[in-house]
């Protein structure tokens, strides 16, 4: 694996042990950058990340932030992937550790703010912007204050590489700015609410879309490996794209029939009818959230899946075309209500 032969670069001998309180020396970071700007522009590189990556999403949580898809053991230093929806932006936050960045897909635009006199004014005071293009790296050493954000229409991924004492307040400002953001956090309330995993079963579906994505892009039999990994995560519409890449004998041998179930069995769902409209809703932890509105010809099928809360896309009822079963499948999918089961 190419990944591992990055981690090299992360040994004991120059990055200190997890648990302990001091930086490693600069060139120490410069030079693990430099072999990421290197293993960034590698294709094997780049699949050995998704696939560890597709790991992780299996597992179904809900994230924010940057969620490692690896953690060294000893050092704590843990390596993630960012996903930047179009005009996607985390909001103005200081890192107060080494990390190191690299753009994989699109772009993102980068301020950059002046820490001494944005602490001295308790205000941001930009100091410069710069653009992060596919296939660039870059490093913070010294604690910083920066804006990254996607500016374009399409989504950006970005690879990042992160010390343990990222976060940790800096002994030089023990209290951070005000205005800058801070780590999100769920509410208490959704925390514990089965809505959550409907908010995780949409982002994974999205992110998984992103690596699929990336994955296409390459033309080599380990590309191929890891999109047939993907077949287990990726919804029914990124399924049937792969399907015409990978041919259908594949999809059909690993798995071949396609089960849809309510992704929280204490979900509460509702179907309302009215003006030639079926209209599907959720319970959330605020109020009742309408997350889908099809023309009366799907009723029957849309109340039968509700009731049912698992089914078999074919097995819909009403006066519907095998298309228009499967793509209302795909709609419920979308809502993040329904998952596919692996059958
Ligand atoms: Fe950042």
């Amino acid at each position: 694996m190419y990944f591992e032969s990055l981690l090299k670069e992360f040994s004991a001998d120059r990055f200190p042990y997890a648990g302990e309180s001091f930086h490693p020396e600069k060139t120490a970071v410069i030079s693990a950058r430099e072999m990421v700007a290197v293993a960034i522009k590698n294709d094997d590189f780049i699949c050995d990340c998704i696939s560890l990556e597709i790991d992780r999403l299996s597992l179904n949580k809900f994230s924010s932030g940057l969620i490692p898809f690896y953690t060294i053991p000893d050092l704590g230093i843990s390596f993630a992937l960012g996903y930047w929806s179009p005009g996607g932006a985390v909001g103005p936050h200081e890192h107060t550790a080494w990390t190191i960045t690299a753009v994989c897909s699109n772009k993102l635009e980068v301020i950059i703010y002046d820490r001494d006199e944005s602490y001295r004014t308790n205000s941001l005071v930009p100091k410069r912007r710069f653009e992060g293009l596919s296939g660039m790296t870059g490093s913070i050493y010294e604690p910083c204050i920066h804006d990254p954000r996607n500016t374009t229409n399409d989504w950006s991924l970005t690879f990042h590489a992160t010390s343990p004492l990222d976060g940790l307040r800096p002994a030089d400002r023990p209290e951070p700015l005000n205005c800058l953001t801070s780590e999100y956090t769920i509410s208490p309330e959704l925390a514990v609410h089965p809505y959550l995993k409907v908010i995780a079963a949409r982002q994974k579906i999205q992110f998984v879309n992103q690596l699929v994505k990336k994955l296409l892009t390459i033309n080599t039999p380990k590309a191929r490996s890891v999109l047939i990994k993907c077949l287990d995560v990726c919804s029914i519409s990124t399924r049937n794209e792969l399907k015409a890449y990978l041919g259908k004998s594949i999809i059909e041998n690993i798995s071949p029939k396609l089960l849809l179930q309510v992704t929280d069995p204490k979900l509460e769902l509702q179907c309302h009818c009215e003006n030639n409209m079926v209209t599907l809703s959720v319970m959330t932890p605020k109020s009742l959230l309408q997350v889908l509105a099809l023309n009366t010809i799907a009723k029957e099928a849309m109340i039968y899946a509700v009731h049912e809360r698992a089914f078999d896309p074919e097995q819909l009822p009403g006066d519907l075309t095998k298309q228009e079963r499967y793509a209302l499948a795909e709609a419920l999918e979308e809502t993040g209500l329904f998952k596919r089961i692996n059958n």
